[in-house]
């Protein structure tokens, strides 16, 4: 047996939903460039789940099913607002509530496809009110009803912040959730993966993904990535603030990637619109230590920013909280979690590596007396 620590380099399945060949990610052949500039989130939902972009009537239906599903059951709230509301973060709050959601659905165990599709749905649809939910109610306030006749970034940002967001606001939203919706075999996506692998249902698939996003080196990144820009706190601090950073071996958030060797190219999407979106905004001081930073990256240790540095910045502007910046990245990927659990089942095999042991001989129990 050979070990491959991380995995790295292990191919683990086929899949036929994205893929990141030469650093060109693709969503069901459609490049991430294409479809962040023609498409739109439910459309690209719809696509990772079905395979073919929808037509018009097909999008119709679709965006209908998932506006008349974003309602969520009062015990989900009731549930929440028992949580230490100052505390908890919003990712365990995330996770235990699409756990709850699962409890709460009878036909959570149903495993035909078209049930699936239907949990899909809600799934998709609820998560949204329950972030949004969340966020009001650790303010005081109550969580603002969905609002059918917007589309799902639109609905969120106004569930969010209790007014109809602008169309730049929604169209840089509705973009970042495209960037962020699928992306080969990630971390929380294998986790969703070997979780249904063992035949469970949906709900938990979504729920252990939602765990293993939560992590700084995955979904948590754009989070810390906040943080770290809030500690450097101005240009001038940048070189100080980075140079010790990396004289101490420390990682900077927001860098580096497994696969992409030469650049994310969903950064360079995003570093775009949080350029417009800072500008628009008036405040541009966190997009301009970005790129300071990036630059400082780019000399001293030839890294190159992924999908998490960017985002922060135009989380950021559009006013959303740094704590819910892995929820919203959360929202998007519940998407190809959905395309993976679904194309797991449709040609199951249970997941089960070995591991190489390495720990003490065989040994004889050791009695009480002798230890
Ligand atoms: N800052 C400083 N040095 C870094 C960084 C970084 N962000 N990333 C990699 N390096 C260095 C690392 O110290 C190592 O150097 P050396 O060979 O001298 O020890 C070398 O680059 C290789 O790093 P690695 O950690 O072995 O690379 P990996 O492919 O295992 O890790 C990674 C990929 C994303 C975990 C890592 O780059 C990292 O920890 N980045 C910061 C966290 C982050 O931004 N995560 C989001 C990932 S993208 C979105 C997602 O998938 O969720």
């Amino acid at each position: 047996m050979t070990t491959t620590k991380g995995l790295e380099g292990v191919v683990a399945t086929t899949s036929a939903i994205s893929s990141i060949t030469n650093d060109v990610l693709t969503y069901r052949g459609y490049s991430i460039q294409d479809l962040a500039e023609h498409s739109n989130f439910e459309e690209c939902i719809y696509l990772l789940w079905n395979g073919e972009l929808p037509t018009d009537n097909q999008l119709d239906i679709f965006k209908n099913k998932l506006a008349e599903n974003a309602g969520v059951p009062n015990e989900i709230f009731a549930l929440i607002k028992a949580y230490p509301l100052q505390t908890v973060h919003p990712m365990a709050v995330l996770r235990t509530a699409v756990s709850a959601l699962g409890v709460l659905d009878p036909d959570a165990d149903r495993m035909d496809l078209l049930s699936n599709k239907d949990k899909a749905i809600r799934i998709q649809a609820k998560i949204a009110t329950i972030v949004a939910g969340f966020a009001r109610i650790r303010q005081g306030a109550e969580p603002v009803a969905p609002n059918k006749n917007l589309g799902f970034a639109a609905n969120f940002l106004y569930m969010l912040k209790g007014r109809i967001p602008t169309e730049v606001e929604t169209r840089a939203f509705d973009t970042a959730l495209v960037l962020h919706a699928d992306h080969e075999l990630n971390a929380s996506t294998f986790t969703a993966r070997v979780c249904v692998a063992t035949l469970s249902d949906i709900y938990s698939g979504v729920t252990s993904a939602i765990g293993a996003l939560k992590g700084p080196l995955h979904g948590g990144a754009n989070e810390q990535v906040m943080n770290m820009l809030e500690k450097i706190g101005s240009l001038d601090n940048v070189n100080f603030y980075i140079e010790n950073a990396l004289a101490s071996k420390e990682k900077i958030m927001g860098f580096g990637h497994r696969v992409y060797k030469n650049g994310d190219p969903r950064a360079r999407i995003l570093k775009k619109m949080a350029d417009q979106l800072t500008k628009l905004d008036g405040d541009a001081r966190y997009y301009e230590m970005s790129v300071r930073i990036e630059q400082l990256l780019r000399e001293k240790k030839g890294l190159l920013p992924n999908t998490d540095f960017y985002s922060a910045t135009l989380y950021h502007a559009l006013g959303i909280e740094k704590d819910l910046f892995t929820p919203v990245f959360a929202m998007s990927r519940t998407s190809g979690w959905v395309a993976h659990i679904l194309e797991q089942y449709s040609d199951n095999r249970l997941i089960r590596p070995r591991a190489e042991y390495n720990g003490p001989g065989l040994r004889p129990y050791l009695a009480m007396s002798e230890r």
